[in-house]
C-alpha cells in the first residue's frame, strides 16, 4: 500500500521548461500515455537534494575472531522528495548500510527479521556455503535471527545483499531492503576512500508497492541528488537494484568514463565507455575523471523505459589531485572450454527456463564443487530477461557466436539477455559441498523470478541428493 497514486507522482516529478531540457521517462501506467510521458522533461536545476550515501556497517570481533555485523531488517517510512512512503530497510528505514570487508576476513552476518513476514538475506556476488547463501530454502521467520558466516575467498569487487523469499522478492527489494557489499583486497591504486572518492550508487526504479512500472529512479534513496566531487578521480559503484528495469547509464553530455570492474571482480584493465547497460542485479565499478575546467556532469539512464536523471556530479572549484588510473588492475586467467566438465543449456522463454517453472521440491541438477561448467543460455525472443547464478562466477566466452565486448571481459554473476541474445558462459563454482541446500539460477527481473523463472541445483559430490527446506 502506498500513500499516493501514480498519477500524482507524475505531476509532482515532472518539471517543465528552462535551461537544460532532456527527454525523460517518468511515471506512467496507461499505455496510451506512455509516449507523452516520455517527452516529459528533467533539468539540472531540479537536482537540489544532497545525495545520501549509505553508512558503512559497523562490526565487532566476536570470540571466534569473526567480524560480526548486526543487520536488522525493519519497516519504516522514507521521504523520496515528493512525500513519504512506507518502506523497509536494514538498520534504517530504507536501504541498508554498506558492508565492507577484506579478502580473507571471516564474517558473521546476523540478520534479524523485524518484519511481520518471512524474509531471507542473500549475498549476491559472494560465495558462502549454500546453507549461508540466503536463498528461499533458508527463511528467517519474523522476530528471528539467522547468522551467515564464512571466510571471504574472493578478490576485490562490488557485490550486494537483498532478500530472496519465495515469491516475495520483488516486493521486499522494492520496499528498499538492499545494500552494498564491498570486498577490498591489497589495493589496486583505485580511489578507495569511502564516501569521498569511492561512492556507492544504489539505483532503483522506485517500486515500493512491488507493482509499479516506469516510476522515477532514485539513487541511494535520493531523487535527483547532487554529489559534490572534491577529487580529480571519482569512483562510482553502480548497482542496478531495480526490481524490473534495465538501465543504460551514462552522462547526459556523453562524456566518457572508465569501467574498472564488473559484478564481483575488477577487469584486467580499465575500459573506456560512454554508456554501460545494467540489468537488474548487475554492477559496474566506474571511474570518472574531472579536470579543473570540467563543469557538472549529469548521470542518467537512457533505456527501454525512457530517459531519467540519476545524480548530478558537481566538481569543486579546486580538486584534490588523484593518482593516475592504473593501467593494469587484475590478472584474469581466461577459462577454457577444455576445463569444463559439463555442459548445460538454458532457454529463457515466458517466465520459465527450459519450459519449467520453479518448484521448491525439484532439484534441476547437481554440480561438482570447484568445477568449471559450460553453460549456453539462449533467449529466442519476447520480453527482456537476464540470468544470474548463485555460488559461482562466470566468464563470458561468447555472445551471439562472437567474442564478448570489453565490458563483458571480466568475472560476472549476472548477464543481460535482451531478445535474441545467446551467451556461452564458463562458470566456476565454489568449493562447498552440501547435498541438501540448493543454490539458485534465475532471471533477475524480480517479477519474472517471483513468477517462477528460476531453478535450483546442488553443489555436491554426493550422488544421492534431496532438498532440505532449512526449517
Ligand atoms: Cu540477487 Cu538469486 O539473487
Ligand atoms: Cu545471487
Ligand atoms: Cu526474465
Amino acid at each position: 500500500m502506498t500513500f499516493r497514486t501514480t498519477t500524482n507522482a507524475r505531476s509532482r516529478f515532472t518539471t517543465v521548461g528552462a535551461a537544460i531540457t532532456l527527454v525523460s521517462a517518468l511515471a506512467v501506467t496507461g499505455c496510451g500515455e506512455r509516449d507523452a510521458a516520455r517527452r516529459a522533461t528533467y533539468e539540472a536545476s531540479t537536482f537540489t537534494e544532497t545525495l545520501a550515501v549509505p553508512p558503512l556497517a559497523t562490526s565487532v570481533k566476536d570470540d571466534q575472531g569473526r567480524s560480526s555485523f548486526d543487520l536488522h531488517v525493519r519497516e519504516g517510512t522514507h521521504r523520496f522528495g515528493d512525500g513519504e512512503e512506507r518502506t523497509a530497510g536494514v538498520n534504517g528505514a530504507y536501504l541498508g548500510p554498506t558492508v565492507r570487508v577484506r579478502t580473507g576476513e571471516t564474517v558473521a552476518l546476523n540478520v534479524h527479521n523485524g518484519l511481520d513476514e518471512v524474509t531471507t538475506m542473500h549475498w549476491h556476488g559472494l560465495r558462502p556455503p549454500p546453507a549461508m547463501d540466503g536463498g528461499p530454502m533458508t527463511p528467517i521467520e519474523p522476530g528471528h535471527t539467522r547468522t551467515s558466516t564464512w571466510t571471504i575467498d574472493q578478490p576485490a569487487g562490488t557485490s550486494w545483499y537483498h532478500p530472496h523469499p519465495h515469491g516475495e522478492t520483488r516486493r521486499q527489494v522494492g520496499r528498499g531492503i538492499a545494500g552494498m557489499f564491498l570486498v577490498e583486497d591489497a589495493g589496486r591504486g583505485l580511489p578507495d576512500t569511502y564516501g569521498t572518492d569511492d561512492i556507492p550508487l544504489i539505483m532503483q526504479s522506485r517500486d515500493v508497492d512491488g507493482a509499479s512500472e516506469d516510476e522515477p529512479v532514485v539513487v541511494n534513496g535520493t531523487y535527483h541528488g547532487v554529489l559534490d566531487v572534491t577529487t580529480e578521480l571519482v569512483r562510482l559503484r553502480l548497482l542496478n537494484a531495480s526490481t524490473v528495469r534495465t538501465m543504460a547509464v551514462g552522462f547526459g553530455d556523453g562524456r566518457a568514463f572508465h569501467l574498472v570492474g564488473s559484478d564481483a571482480d575488477l577487469l584486467r584493465a580499465p575500459v573506456q565507455l560512454d554508456r554501460v547497460t545494467l540489468s537488474p542485479g548487475e554492477r559496474a565499478d566506474v571511474v570518472v575523471t574531472f579536470r579543473g575546467t570540467d563543469g557538472p556532469a549529469l548521470l542518467e539512464t537512457n533505456d527501454e523505459d525512457g530517459r531519467s536523471g540519476l545524480v548530478l556530479l558537481r566538481p569543486a572549484a579546486a580538486l584534490v589531485a588523484s593518482p593516475p588510473l592504473p593501467e593494469v588492475l587484475d590478472d584474469i586467467t581466461p577459462l577454457t572450454r577444455e576445463e569444463a566438465v559439463a555442459e548445460r543449456e538454458f532457454e529463457l522463454s515466458g517466465h520459465s527456463i527450459n519450459g519449467r517453472s520453479f518448484d521448491m521440491n525439484r532439484v534441476d541438477f547437481a554440480v561438482r564443487p570447484g568445477s568449471v561448467e559450460r553453460w549456453l543460455v539462449t533467449h529466442p525472443g519476447g520480453g527482456h530477461h537476464n540470468f544470474h547464478v548463485h555460488g559461482a562466477h562466470f566468464q563470458v566466452a561468447n555472445v551471439n557466436g562472437g567474442p564478448p565486448p570489453p565490458e563483458l571481459s571480466g568475472w560476472k554473476d549476472t548477464i543481460d539477455l535482451p531478445p535474441e541474445r545467446s551467451v556461452e558462459l564458463l562458470v566456476r563454482f565454489a568449493e562447498h559441498d552440501d547435498a541438501h541446500t540448493t543454490l539458485m539460477f534465475h532471471c533477475h527481473n524480480l517479477a519474472h523470478e517471483d513468477g517462477g523463472m528460476m531453478g535450483q541445483f546442488l553443489l555436491t559430490r554426493s550422488p544421492a541428493t534431496h532438498v532440505g527446506h532449512g526449517h
